[in-house]
């Protein structure tokens, strides 16, 4: 028992919910009736408050992330957990642009990670190939490189337009991102790192990433690290994707990389992401967009969100609860209980009613 002069310890972790546009609503008020479920079923000590920030904010008040946001969340958050961002009434996207960025930025979440695990073969577009086969990871770095947003236009609107986006890399940014992705890697038991960039073609910029790289993997001699430039990168993960572990690459690459690797787990709907600051508040969110075409048609699928709920589980502390909410997603593909857009017939809140039931 307590006694009087011990100090109490509030051990509550607390998850700020922003749903956004489209069909993030949809899939968001899924994953809260997940979170919902394993709260209950596990005592967890775990609170969540919503924000409606997002397109209908913007359009009615012109707010897109409020000013003291950044602070709020670092000051009474552990956790972000974000639908989609995005609206055909907002053609500028302005709005999505200062939310998702203002938090990756600001929070400086530099860690992009993507688990690219097979739920059920029968999902992947690649002949004969088992759910062992395809799960490997992507580190992509997120706060640097060519979505830095260095450059500008001159001459605008001319026939003698200049357009200049540059490619931002720094020693800190690349080495932390490498760092984490081997301390990752040794964490979790994986054996094989591949970090990939274009030193061929871009010797400045990535060069440093050659060289950061040389030094970091020397801190990690029980790792077997190896180097692809990109593009055999690209064709690799489609040829053979399970040569791959971990995979560790700039902003731009990642982005480009994970979605191909979304492919081979039968699309969109099913690949979940985080945005890490480590030891601090993070984001997490599916890799989906808003969806305006499918929205308020309760046919989007929230496997994505679902599984970006267990990564967000296992950051807050509870791995055997996040681990739980994947064998349970991957239950009920391996039991047909899918959307359309992996063959299914259930519609997104009877996914998610299936899932809920089991937790
Ligand atoms: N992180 C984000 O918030 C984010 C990411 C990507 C795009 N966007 C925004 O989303 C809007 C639409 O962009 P887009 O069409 O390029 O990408 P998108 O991911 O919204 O949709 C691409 C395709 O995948 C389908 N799809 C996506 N998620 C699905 C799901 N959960 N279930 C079933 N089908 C799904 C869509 O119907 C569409 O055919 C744009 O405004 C874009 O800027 C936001």
């Amino acid at each position: 028992m307590l006694s009087d002069s011990s100090p109490v310890v509030d051990v509550t972790k607390r998850i700020a919910l922003i749903p956004g546009d489209g069909i993030g609503p949809e899939v968001i008020r899924v994953a809260e009736q997940v979170l919902t479920s394993v709260v209950r079923s596990r005592q967890l000590p775990l609170t969540w408050t919503a924000f409606d920030w997002g397109a209908e904010k913007y359009l009615r008040e012109r707010v897109t992330l409020p000013a003291d946001a950044i602070e709020m969340l670092r000051r009474d958050f552990d956790a972000i957990l974000i639908g989609a961002l995005g609206d055909p009434r907002i053609p500028s996207n302005q709005h999505a642009l200062d939310i998702l960025l203002g938090i990756r930025f600001g929070l400086d979440l530099y860690v992009n990670l993507r688990p690219v695990k097979l739920l059920d073969a029968k999902l992947c577009p690649l002949k004969s190939v088992t759910e062992k086969e395809v799960d490997f990871v992507v580190f992509r770095e997120n706060t640097e490189g060519a979505y830095a947003g260095v450059g500008g236009n001159f001459k605008r609107g001319t026939p003698d337009e200049v357009a200049v986006q540059e490619d931002v890399n720094t020693r800190k940014g690349v080495e932390r991102i490498l760092v984490y992705a081997f301390e990752y890697a040794v964490s979790r038991g994986r054996r094989k790192m591949c970090m990939s960039d274009k030193s061929n073609a871009m010797p400045y910029g990535h060069g440093l990433w050659q060289r950061t790289f040389a030094d970091v993997r020397k801190r990690f001699p029980q790792i077997e690290a190896q180097h692809l430039y990109a593009d055999t990168l690209a064709m690799e993960i489609v040829r053979n994707p399970s040569q791959f572990e971990v995979i560790v690459t700039c902003n731009l690459f990642g982005d480009l990389l994970s979605d191909l690797a979304a492919g081979l787990l039968g699309g969109l709907g099913a690949a979940p992401s985080a945005n890490l600051n480590p030891g601090y508040i993070s984001m997490f969110e599916p890799v989906h967009g808003s969806a305006p075409g499918i929205a308020g048609k309760n046919v989007a699928n929230p496997m994505a969100a679902i599984l970006t709920t267990g990564m967000m589980l296992e950051y807050l502390g509870y791995r055997d609860e996040g681990a739980r909410v994947e064998k349970v997603a991957a239950d009920a593909v391996h039991a047909s209980v899918m959307t359309p857009d992996f063959g299914g017939t259930f519609g997104t809140r009877e996914v998610g009613e299936w899932i809920c039931d089991r937790l």
